[in-house]
């Protein structure tokens, strides 16, 4: 293999940047060349190519967002749409990719592969760390920590006028960004989609709270909970206890934007040197992870199909910190 592609898909993700520079920079290590593939498959099938060298990633690491820009392509889920990517990378000498991002893009990574022979090797890069085959996805730990910037700030106008803030958060269809923002933001009640939390049980624990002479609450509305979103939430359970000042705030795209924490750094850097070296190893449809902290490459079918569970003790701290 001799000249490599990387791209970036989907929602963007603080880190992101991270190991694409890290990409850049191994292969560079080990004398691949490499192309930047921009907007994702959408710049593949268009063959919008950016010879990367060490210098084009200078003064990255730090930056939140994707410089290879992203998108979500509905023309690569075409059969007409892929066979133009395919001719693009074959007419530009790419024999491998990289592809960070979440689950839409490695079902799109994995069908390629499977009809045009392309290996590829995924990187986690999501805020919703809802990704089987990795503890932690890049851009989670700056998401998570964001999200509790704002959570504190809202506790203080909470406190100060004596109400009931309705909180949502990202993370799709699952609770791993709404868990540690409960936890790490003192609120009285998480809402994820993992369990099945009715609006009474949320009625009860303010009806509660209210006696023990609480006077301020946070709920953290997980954007995909069932029992709806948290405006929703909010307006039902105003309806039940009429006397409560409720407020409702949707943190909304801000948890995707900013400077990568370290964590993040480290780990875009850590996965961008194995996805690269796993290719040149003839890896391929499998996402590198870090999983009880040693790498491990974990099928791209095991990564969509499997689901990674939420420690269902987090939501027994959430009950029993606010107390
Ligand atoms: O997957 C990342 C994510 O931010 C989810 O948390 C959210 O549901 C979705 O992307 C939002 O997508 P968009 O940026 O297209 O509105």
């Amino acid at each position: 293999m001799k000249r490599i592609g990387v791209f970036t898909s989907g929602g963007d993700s603080p880190g992101m940047n991270a190991a694409i520079r890290a990409v850049v920079r191994t292969a560079t290590y080990h004398g691949l060349e490499v192309y930047g593939i921009m907007r994702g498959f959408s710049g593949m099938i268009k063959g919008e190519f950016v010879r990367l060298d060490s210098a084009s990633v200078s003064n990255t690491v730090q930056k939140g967002g994707t410089i290879l820009k992203s998108a979500r392509s509905q023309k690569f889920m075409t059969k007409e749409g892929r066979q133009q990517a395919f001719d693009q990378l074959v007419n530009n000498g790419i024999e491998g990719l990289v592809a960070i991002g979440g689950n839409g893009t490695f079902t799109g990574a994995m069908i390629f592969e499977e009809e045009f022979g392309i290996p590829t090797v995924g990187a986690p890069g999501t805020i919703d760390n809802d990704l089987y085959g990795t503890d932690y996805t890049i851009g989670y730990d700056t998401a998570v920590n964001t999200a509790l910037d704002c959570i504190d700030k809202i506790r203080d106008t909470a406190d100060s006028h004596d109400r009931c803030f309705f909180v949502e958060v990202m993370g799709r269809d699952s609770g791993y960004i709404a868990i540690p923002c409960a936890i790490g933001g003192g609120a009285e009640i998480v809402m994820i989609p993992e369990t099945q939390m009715s609006v009474d049980v949320v009625v009860d624990t303010l009806q509660t709270g209210w006696k023990r002479s609480k006077t301020s609450f946070i709920v953290i509305v997980a954007e995909g909970e069932e029992e709806g979103n948290a405006t929703n939430v909010a307006a039902r359970v105003k309806e039940a206890i009429p006397q409560l000042d409720t407020r409702v705030t949707v943190i909304g795209h801000i948890q995707r934007g900013g400077s990568p924490t370290a964590a993040d750094r480290l780990l875009g850097s850590q996965i961008g040197i194995a996805a690269v070296e796993g290719l040149m190893n003839g890896m391929r449809n499998v996402m590198a992870g870090i999983v009880d902290k040693k790498l491990v490459y974990t099928p791209f079918t095991d990564t969509i199909n499997k689901k990674k569970l939420i420690n269902q003790s987090f939501m027994r701290m959430v009950e029993i910190l606010s107390v």
